[in-house]
């Protein structure tokens, strides 16, 4: 199938490893789940174990994860993993049953949500939860237009994979909906709040002129493959206030940012001061077991809810409601959101260093835990350089450390490591990369 070009740090089996049981591996795999699979680095990694920050290849060697926002907490964190068994030696069984877990697992996230959020819904991924948000939505205003940015990635099911383009949009199908630049900075420090309420008006009003009436807007606030655009918070407030004002609704999908990922709030629309109508939340929560949910204002529910019935045979389970509330109690006893914000710091400084030591390195951006770096030419064009960012995301993983790249042409590259990251482990990951950057 050779390289995937749509897809950073894609392993390209035009050029198999060297190794002969990780080539069985490979193609034992190709042939079994068939050829719409992908795997991660030029010399995918077989990992055999989980602890904290820390992965463990079969051969044993360990890599330093600096690429895990589903293991948010730390792998196999022991009260995750201990809540998780002991839920499932007592009961686990489908959600139509009174249980005490779901509902706990719902007052905890809705004290953390707006007022104005006022039930939660729960699936078992992020794809789901933003195809029951989609639903919602379209339920509510009874509009089709969709909005999104341009290399947006929301899930998987039929009608959100249609408005995720990062993946590649079938035209056909997907008339509804209209694609704008994520916010992305142009040196002045508020023009790209500008550009983007701007692009919201003008997709808008095409969707007036094509007699689609407005539905629903959904955000990843750090638009995370879009390449990271997270400063300064506020920016998206005016394109957001336009699209309500035309009617559609504002799904804030924080499969990325939330959960104390951005050090700054618990979710990431928090930092741009919006009100969202729908939170879609996912990966970080389970830490690893999976359950999502969605948010949802009290009247978008109701409309919905007396036109239909909600059943998720595994969503909000006995089960997964344990994993997600050990995970929230973890984040909160180990202040794992301010320590997101003090080491994510660190680790940009840290980065920002490289960038005046090396002109291949261009900005260094982000918010926390959640860290991008640009990848440019040697040159003044300083135009973006997929090539030496696979190059460097491959020759990290040869030094230990696990990253991986993002941006429609892939030269971002992408830092989210686990939020139990501490001051050793982003030296760590600065080191490995000067020492990369030193032998390209
Ligand atoms: C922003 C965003 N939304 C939704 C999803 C889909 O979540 P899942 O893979 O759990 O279906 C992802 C997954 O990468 C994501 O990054």
């Amino acid at each position: 199938m050779g390289r995937d070009t749509r897809m950073p740090n894609a392993f390209d089996d035009s050029v198999p490893p060297a190794d002969d049981a990780l080539r069985a591996m490979i193609q034992r795999r190709t042939s079994l789940l068939g050829p719409a699979y992908r795997l991660f680095y030029q010399e995918p990694l077989h990992l055999v174990k989980g602890d904290g920050i820390w992965l463990y290849a079969s051969d044993g060697r360990p890599y330093l994860d600096a690429y895990n926002n589903v293991a948010s907490v730390g792998h196999c964190h022991p009260r995750v993993v201990e809540a998780i068994a002991r839920q499932a030696a007592t009961l686990n069984t489908h959600t139509r049953y009174l249980h005490e877990g779901v509902l706990e697992l719902a007052e905890r996230l809705l004290a953390t949500l707006p007022d104005t959020l006022a039930h939660m819904m729960f699936t078992c991924t992020g794809s789901e939860a933003n195809d029951l948000a989609y639903r919602l939505a379209l339920s509510f205003t009874e509009g089709t237009g969709i909005l999104v940015t341009e290399n947006a990635y929301h899930g998987l099911t039929h009608a959100i994979a249609k408005i995720s383009p990062s993946v590649g949009i079938d035209q056909a199908g997907s008339e509804h909906v209209r694609m704008i630049p994520a916010p992305k900075p142009r040196g002045v420090r508020d023009q790209q709040g500008i550009d983007f309420s701007h692009a919201v008006s003008g997709a808008i009003e095409d969707m007036v002129a094509h007699g689609i009436k407005p539905a629903a807007m959904f955000l990843d606030t750090v638009f995370a493959s879009d390449g990271i655009f997270t400063d300064p918070p506020g920016m998206l407030e005016e394109g957001v206030a336009r699209w309500r004002a035309a009617g559609g609704l504002f799904v804030a999908d924080e499969v990325q940012a939330g959960l104390a990922r951005t050090g700054e709030a618990m979710w990431g629309f928090q930092r741009h001061g919006l009100i969202p109508d729908l939170v879609t939340i996912g990966k970080p929560l389970g830490n690893g077991h999976p359950v999502a949910a969605v948010a949802v204002r009290a009247d978008v529910a109701e409309r919905f809810g007396r036109a239909t019935r909600y059943f998720n045979t595994f969503g909000g389970n006995p089960v997964s409601a344990a994993a997600a509330l050990a995970t929230l109690a973890v984040i909160e006893d180990e202040n794992l959101q301010a320590n997101s914000l003090k080491i994510g710091r660190e680790l940009r400084r840290n980065l920002s260093d490289l960038s005046s030591a090396f002109t291949i390195v261009g900005a260094v951006r982000g918010s926390g835990l959640l860290v991008g770096v640009d990848i440019v030419s040697d040159d003044s064009l300083r135009a973006p350089d997929p090539v030496t960012a696979a190059r460097i995301v491959n020759d990290m993983r040869r030094g230990g450390i696990l990253i991986s790249a993002t941006g429609p042409f892939g030269h971002v590259l992408k830092i989210r490591p686990p939020l139990c990251l501490d001051a050793a482990h982003a030296a760590l990951i600065a080191d490995v990369l000067h020492s990369v950057l030193a032998k390209l």
